[in-house]
């Protein structure tokens, strides 16, 4: 699993340094990605984390505050300000000593396969969670793909300076809805207008904040002390420090014990509190999320002699796959652009790299970050870094590439489907092209195609995560193929893919069957609630959510 041995004494101490300085490199990555259901603060968050790592001098350029619509543009100004780099998938920044890459989930319209696919490649995940509204539905979505892989989550619950609900009660909540055991790291001095700061679970010590006359646009100053301190300097009344001593009591006698290795395989989460918009509580939150948060880790893959193994960031030469595609609709790049995710070794522009699936090699010298709007060249990158690629034609969703070519990571998940639509060629005469089309575009992970096996005729489907995806379709295939088409969507808004006997599945008439391009049974639902009370009905089958 390891480079070619050196043959001399100056190769092989070239070489040390370099496995040394890989591994330093990715001691000081933290590539995660943010949960959240819409409006939680997934945007003010990763806002405030931009000014307390000091790449931004002041908060509430991002959101357009008073249209309510994202200024993405703003971001963009802001990479030119402070050379925040944004690959339109992933923003790298340094906090303290950490190098940051956060990726991008998206959100609202834009939800689709690859808001799932960008979490196959995170480290780890902060879920935010609204204070006063608990576990929703995209969260519970997307915490799903955390669980399957295994990856630890922080959970930030947001939003403490509004009246929220207890504590207490959104901490079993998050147990109960997610099946995860919760352990409080910190825990709310107050909340509402009273909501003063945290107090640390272990050493109990608070610290408390203060509101700056910027609003939540600067740094908010902080003080730490005892609760007992903090009531003789008159920062805390006697009712709110019996209350909290009472708190913490029981979360120590009824609380989940924290074990590590439980919160790095995912499963037990490490609970904060805090206000996104008014700094409170962030500085604790974001210090002890470098500090636990794992840096990249070992991977794991097929090797051409057909072993299974992992393969590791610092000692493996340099790795990577393909998580997403993205097709530009800018005329001035029409191309589209592979994203990255680096595995193992240091990635450098020039160096010839095996592309695993076709076995050729190629050389990544179009390997861009976006900046300030403009793409900018770069040379090297580490383990956790997302780096953009070019892609001449040659990339699919899930691709490995490596220096050495000999394993390939293990291909990503389909993810079932939430919209589902019948399309067609408005010419017959562009049938052939609007296969070939789809084909690719199936390829390229953009939708699913699927086949209606019951009810009249064998149509065709396209299903997708987001309504967005079927208009990038289209678009795409009037483009690239010179193919314009009609698209119905269909009234189906949940799929799962059927284990079991398909002949004694017990079904409801609104339900379709239909199969996927590798002939696995899908069944499609009109409702959320239907395919529950489904699988209720069909104890001995099992609906699942994602396919290898
Ligand atoms: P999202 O990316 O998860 O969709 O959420 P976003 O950060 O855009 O926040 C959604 C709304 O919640 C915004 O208000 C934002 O200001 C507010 N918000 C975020 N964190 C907090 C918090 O800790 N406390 C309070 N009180 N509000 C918070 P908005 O009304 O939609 O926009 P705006 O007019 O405030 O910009």
């Amino acid at each position: 699993m390891s480079s070619q041995v050196p043959s001399n004494k100056k190769e092989r101490s070239a070489d040390t340094q370099a496995t040394s300085s890989v591994r330093n490199e990715t001691q000081r990555r933290r590539t995660f990605a943010i949960i959240s259901h819409p409006d939680a603060g997934k945007t003010t968050l990763t806002e405030k984390l931009l000014l307390y790592s000091g790449m931004i001098r002041t908060a509430g350029m991002v959101r357009g505050r008073k249209t309510g619509k994202k200024a993405s543009s703003d971001w963009m100004a802001m990479e030119q300000e402070r050379g925040i780099s944004i690959t339109a998938s992933a923003m790298q920044f340094e906090y303290k000593d950490a190098v940051i890459n956060v990726l991008d989930t998206p959100g609202h319209q834009d939800f689709s396969e690859d808001t799932y696919r960008t979490l196959m490649a995170a480290d780890s995940a902060i879920m935010v969670i609204d204070a006063a509204k608990g576990v929703e539905a995209q969260t519970r979505k997307l915490f799903a793909v955390c669980a399957m892989r295994g990856i630890p989550v922080l959970t930030f619950i947001n939003k403490m300076d509004l009246p929220g609900r207890d504590p207490f009660e959104l901490v079993a909540e998050v147990e109960e809805v997610l099946g995860i055991d919760a352990c409080p790291i910190n825990w709310p001095v107050g909340s509402g207008r009273d909501f003063r700061g945290v107090a640390d679970c272990t050493t109990k010590r608070l610290t408390l904040f203060e509101k700056t006359a910027a609003g939540g646009s600067q740094r908010a100053a902080s003080q730490t002390l005892s609760i007992d301190e903090a009531v003789e300097s008159n920062v805390l009344t006697d009712e709110l420090s019996s209350h909290l001593k009472f708190e913490l009591e029981l979360l120590d006698e009824a609380g989940n014990t924290y074990e590590e290795e439980r919160f790095l395989s995912g499963k037990l989460t490490r609970v904060y509190f805090g206000s996104a918009l008014t700094n409170f509580g962030l500085e604790p939150f974001f210090d002890s999320f470098i500090e636990t948060a794992p840096p990249p880790g070992p991977r794991l893959a097929d090797f051409d002699d057909g072993s299974e193994g992992f393969v590791d960031p610092s000692e493996n030469p340099f790795s990577a796959f393909v998580f997403k595609i993205q097709s530009n609709m800018d005329p001035k790049h029409r191309d589209s652009m592979a994203f990255l995710r680096i595995c193992s070794g240091e990635f450098k522009r020039e160096n010839p790299v095996m592309h695993v699936p076709s076995k050729k090699e190629i050389r990544l010298s179009r390997s861009h970050r976006m900046f300030g709007g403009e793409r900018d060249t770069i040379d090297s990158a580490f383990p956790g870094d997302i780096v953009g690629v070019i892609n001449p034609g040659v990339f699919s969703i899930g691709d490995t590439i490596s220096s050495e070519g000999n394993f390939a990571f293990k291909p990503l998940p389909q993810f079932s489907p939430e919209v589902v639509a019948r399309i067609r060629p408005t010419s017959i005469g562009r049938r052939k092209a609007f296969d070939k089309g789809i084909a690719q575009l199936c390829q390229e992970g953009a939708v699913q195609v699927l086949y209606r096996k019951d009810g009249g005729a064998q149509e065709t489907l396209v299903a997708a995560v987001g309504a967005l995806q079927f208009e990038v379709l289209q678009f795409r295939l009037s483009q690239d193929y010179q193919v314009e088409t009609a698209i119905d969507i269909l009234s189906y808004r949940c799929g799962a893919w059927l284990v079991g006997d398909v002949s004694t599945f017990k079904r409801h008439s609104r339900a379709l069957l239909a199969e996927d391009a590798k002939g696995r049974t899908v069944m499609l639902f009109q409702s959320e609630r239907e395919k529950e009370f489904a699988a209720q009905q069909n104890p001995d089958h099992t609906l699942v959510h994602f396919v290898q």
